[in-house]
Parts: C-alpha cells; structure tokens; sequence
C-alpha cells in the first residue's frame, strides 16, 4: 500500500474529468483500508470506487482512497438459492457475469451497469424493472472515524427509489467493503415487463442469460459507453410528480410516458422532459447531452467538471421553466 501526492484521477471517473487528488492509495484489503483511513497526515478522506456515479468539479483535497478489494465467493446453497457474497472493488458487470456463468438468476436486468459492487448499494442501482434491494441480503462495512466493522441487514439500509441510507442519514460515515446477495438456482423470479425487453428476447427461451443478453443488446443500443465516451449514465433521476400534474401535462402532451409511482404519485422520464425541450444532442463545447439518450450527459473529451455541471443546471432551468418540474441530480457532484 503506497500513499501517491498529487495524482491524476482522470482514469478513475468514467466522465474522464482531468482533475487530480491531494494523494492517492489503492487498498486491496479490508485491512489496508483501515490503514489508510486511520492515516492522520490527511484530515479529509474521499472514497472512490468505480467512479462511475461522480462528477469531479475541483481538485480532491486529502487522501483519496481507491477501494480495489476484489474476491466473490459462495457463502450457502440450497436446493434453490444460494448467498454470493463479493468485495466491494469487483467491477459490476465481472459480479454480474460471475454468477450467469454459474446459471443463478437475479442479477441479469442488472447486465452492463457501470461501476463498482460497494457503490452500487449506496444508489440502489436499477434497470429494467429491477433494483439491487430485490436480491440484497446483506452489507458489511468499515466506519470512516474509527474503522469499526458493522453490518447493514436489508432494512437497515432503507432502500428506495436510486437512495439508500448511505445516500442520507448515514452519508460520508461507512465503506462499503461486502455485498451479499441472495439468489435463485430453480424457479428464477425473471422480470421481463420493462418495454424493451420482450422486443429484444424475440423467439429465444426466456433464461436469465438470455434475459442478460437482452438487455446488454439495448444498453449498447442506447447509452454511451464510457471507455469511448465519458459518462457516468443517467445524469438525472426519474422525477416523481402528483399524478395529478402529470394528468394536466398528458392533456397537452398525449403521448406521455409515465408510471404510477405509489398513492397519487407518478413517475416521468427525464430524458423525454429533457427531449421535449429541444435539448437531446445539444452541446456546449465538450459537454454534451447524449444523442441517444437524453438523461445522459457526456464529456466528448476535455470538457471540465464545472461545465458539464453548467450544461446540467441549465437543463434542469429549462425542465423546470416548460414543465414546473424541478430534476434532481442523480451522480453525486464533488
Ligand atoms: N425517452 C425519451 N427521450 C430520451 C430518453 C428517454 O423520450 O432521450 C423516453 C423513452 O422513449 C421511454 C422513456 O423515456 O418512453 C423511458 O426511457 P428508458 O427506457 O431509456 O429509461 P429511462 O427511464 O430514461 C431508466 C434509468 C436507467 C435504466 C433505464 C432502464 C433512471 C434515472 N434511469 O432510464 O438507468 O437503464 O431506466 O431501466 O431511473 C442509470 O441509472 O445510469 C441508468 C442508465
């Protein structure tokens, strides 16, 4: 374990912003990490996993501390299901494809998201009508001030639509260092409602691969892949309105797409709020808003992190001036 001043993080972000930490380690243990967490030469400590869900506006003061735990392994099985558990430093989609090669289903909706396994608790990821709450069983982690070990089960973790604990009562105090999730061998829960889905199984035999296959098709169709072009996914979160003021809005605009989100509340897509201000493909020197996929910014490449949240602010003015509906940001802005 090697502390590194002044070092570049612009391989570490998926936006690809060209900024730098104060001084860097990479932990590949639960041990080094508490090492470096009791570091006392650097009073402030960043977390970076994946770095797939971040927007660097400005140098990182302190020590960052790269999570680059790795290992997955079976902890139970039974007739139908098993617990995997892995490290908070393994690549999603690696863990993903991990346990399709071993034919357990839960995961496969889950196919091609970007990032790490530990940061992928912390916002819930979700695609194609499933969320990681679904399968989680349970989370270990290391408190930042003191480096106790404590364990999250399901519903102390207070999941919720792309938020979880770790997003709000409990911010900036925990690391994720293990993910548990619990499994199907026989009679896979598969969820194939989502619209794309369906379409793009065609003919084949409904598996959890196929499913994988599926919607790996779609997320190569539609979003940016962040080795070719930065991203770090949805910039926005789905906003959830009354559903009262989406019935006024569905009157002028028929063709809507929305989801009833709970008692009187429904959900609309903010790539097509973002579309229908005439925003999709805009750009602003090498900021952009996707082509293809409106909720995504991107970073055509030496686009600074102050202009893409310049791009991202003035798309939330013009949702909010056409439609009186204010975007939240969904990556997390450093
Ligand atoms: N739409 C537009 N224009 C656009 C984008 C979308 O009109 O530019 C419309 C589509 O036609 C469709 C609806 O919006 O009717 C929904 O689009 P899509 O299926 O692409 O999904 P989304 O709601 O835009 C969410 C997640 C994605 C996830 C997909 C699939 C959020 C913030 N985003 O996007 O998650 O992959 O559903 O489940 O909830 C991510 O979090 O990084 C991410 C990509």
């Amino acid at each position: 374990m090697k502390i590194i001043p002044h070092f570049s993080l612009k391989s570490l972000n998926t936006f690809g912003i060209d900024t730098h930490a104060e001084a860097f380690v990479s932990v590949e243990s639960i041990d080094e990490l508490k090492t470096a967490l009791s570091q006392k030469d650097y009073t402030q400590k960043f977390l970076l996993g994946g770095g797939s869900n971040m927007l660097l506006t400005q140098p990182i003061p302190g020590l960052c501390i790269h999570i680059n735990i790795k290992g997955i392994q079976l902890i139970e099985e039974t007739d139908g299901e098993v617990i995997v558990e892995a490290m908070a430093g393994e690549n999603w989609h690696d863990f993903v494809q991990w346990t399709l090669d071993n034919n357990f289903g839960g995961l496969e909706n889950l196919s091609l998201i970007p990032g790490n396994v530990g940061t992928a608790v912390i916002q819930n990821i979700g695609a194609y009508g499933v969320e990681l709450k679904d399968v989680f069983h349970t989370c270990e982690t290391v408190e930042i001030q003191g480096g106790n070990e404590r364990l999250f089960q399901r519903e102390d973790v207070h999941f919720g639509y792309r938020d979880s604990v770790f997003k709000r009562e409990e911010k900036g105090r925990f690391v994720i260092t293990k993910l548990r999730v619990r499994l199907t061998k026989t009679n896979h829960k598969l969820s194939i409602d989502y619209g794309d889905i369906k379409p793009a199984l065609g003919e084949k035999k409904i598996t959890p691969k196929t499913i994988a296959e599926a919607v790996i098709g779609i997320r190569k169709s539609k979003l940016p892949d962040p080795k070719v072009l930065g991203n770090s996914g949805s910039f926005f979160k789905n906003p959830v309105v009354s559903s009262l003021h989406a019935e006024t809005l569905s009157m002028q605009y028929p063709n809507l797409p929305s989801y009833r989100f709970g008692v009187c509340l429904t959900k609309i897509p903010a790539g097509w709020l973002i579309e229908k201000c005439g925003l999709k493909g805009h750009r602003e020197g090498d900021a952009g808003v996707h082509k293809k996929q409106a909720l995504v910014l991107v970073n055509y490449g030496n686009a600074t992190g102050e202009e893409i949240l310049s791009l991202a602010q003035k798309v939330k003015k013009n949702v909010l001036e056409k439609f009186k509906i204010p975007l939240e940001f969904e990556v997390n802005i450093y």
